[in-house]
């Protein structure tokens, strides 16, 4: 047996913990939009539940972020019902995850409906993708997490966020498919790229980040323009890469996740460090927002922004809105654009309205343009 299937290892944990703050983060969103009814959440390489040592795996994760939300909602008039499915083609493992919840108190009394199943998720997947197309006014979250990258396919992303209510978490072992890459391709690889690149030529000579910013790209391609994608990725050492894929439809939900990346790396919000490891990340938690800066730029350079447009750029960036808040300040203060009102009047200095309410409302409340 592989060491990762005894005991959780740190890489593992970062990913847990970025599972972990983000549903924190979206639970208390859902629950709160006075809309949501349900929440389905499904991990379907579920795990261990609990690991030797001590340490929780996702299902039990997603279920104590569920009895979390109930907790803080005792007192509310409402919390949406909430749904866990966890699914693992090995029983032994359903079982032991099944009595990891009930050891955390998440059974039949808690409020929460477990399903577990115990099968391929190549033969699961479709009963999700047509559990997720059904949904009234719910939400489903999908947990993807497999040893290598053969089992899932691009095609079942999009199959999966297809009916606008889902968001996906999937972790790939990104520099596994980067050595293939470099090295002779095997062909379930050569499948995956070549569905996801759809006959585009794969760039030589990436290094590992360019890589990774790749597949994202290709990714975000792949889905299309009414989903958001980003990457976390987890540095185990300096030649290990992994990297969670994130998918929604929710620009809401995406600034969810990039608050809980940039939180988890306050200086580069791009992932996490394994040596870095724990509560001390970075020595200056300053967030390095000069990329962000170029990309305002170039694109003003090529047309105005609305406050809406510069909200989704930012975003779509891998940014939150705060970083676009300071890189505008910056721009103001030398003099570099000009900020006007739907009127056509200069509008008060320092205000851009770069949030998801004027997003929502006011999407074209000031236009940004180059002085
Ligand atoms: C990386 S581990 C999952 C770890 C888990 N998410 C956690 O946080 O603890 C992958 C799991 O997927 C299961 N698995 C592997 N191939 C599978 C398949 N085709 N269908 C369903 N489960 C599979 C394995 O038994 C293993 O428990």
């Amino acid at each position: 047996m592989k060491k990762s299937q005894k005991d959780m290892l740190p890489h593992s944990e970062a990913k847990v913990s970025l599972l972990e703050k983000y549903l924190e983060a979206f639970l208390a969103v859902i629950a709160n939009d006075n809309f949501t009814k349900a929440i389905h959440a499904f991990d379907l390489f579920a795990g261990e539940g609990i690991y030797p040592n001590g340490k929780a795996g996702s299902s039990v994760t997603i279920a104590r972020q569920f009895m979390r939300l109930k907790q803080a909602r005792s007192n509310a008039e409402s919390c949406p019902d909430l749904y866990l499915y966890f699914n693992d083609r090995n029983q032994a493992k359903v079982d032991s995850t099944l009595e990891a919840l009930e050891g955390n108190g998440i059974g039949e009394d808690s409020g929460i409906a477990i399903s577990p199943t115990c099968d391929k998720y190549e033969n699961i997947l479709p009963n999700v993708v047509s559990k997720v197309d059904s949904l009234g006014d719910e939400k489903s979250f999908i947990f993807i997490d497999p040893y290598g990258y053969k089992a899932v396919k691009p095609q079942d992303i999009s199959r999966l966020l297809k009916g606008g209510k889902s968001e996906v978490l999937l972790f790939q072992p990104t520099q596994f498919l980067f050595r293939f890459t470099q090295s002779g391709t095997p062909k379930a690889l050569s499948d995956f790229t070549a569905e996801l690149g759809q006959g585009k030529k794969w760039p030589e000579n990436l290094d590992i980040w360019g890589y990774v910013n790749h597949v994202r790209y290709l990714f975000s391609e792949y889905v299309g323009k009414n989903y958001f994608v980003d990457i976390f990725t987890i540095q185990k050492d300096p030649s290990t890469v992994f990297c969670l894929f994130f998918f929604t439809s929710h620009i809401r939900g995406f600034e969810k996740m990039l608050d809980t990346k940039w939180k988890l790396n306050e200086s580069t919000g791009r992932g996490w460090h394994f040596e870095q490891y724990g509560d001390t990340l970075d020595l200056f938690h300053t967030p390095q927002i000069n990329p962000l800066q170029n990309i305002l730029i170039e694109s003003l350079n090529e047309y105005p922004l609305s406050n809406g447009e510069a909200y989704e750029l930012t975003l779509r960036s891998g940014f939150r809105p705060t970083h676009c808040v300071e890189v505008l300040k910056s721009l103001q203060n030398q003099g570099k654009i000009e900020v006007t009102l739907s009127d056509g009047k200069k509008a008060r200095k320092g205000s851009f309205y770069i949030n998801y309410e004027n997003f929502k409302k006011r999407p074209a409340r000031v236009l940004i343009k180059i002085a």
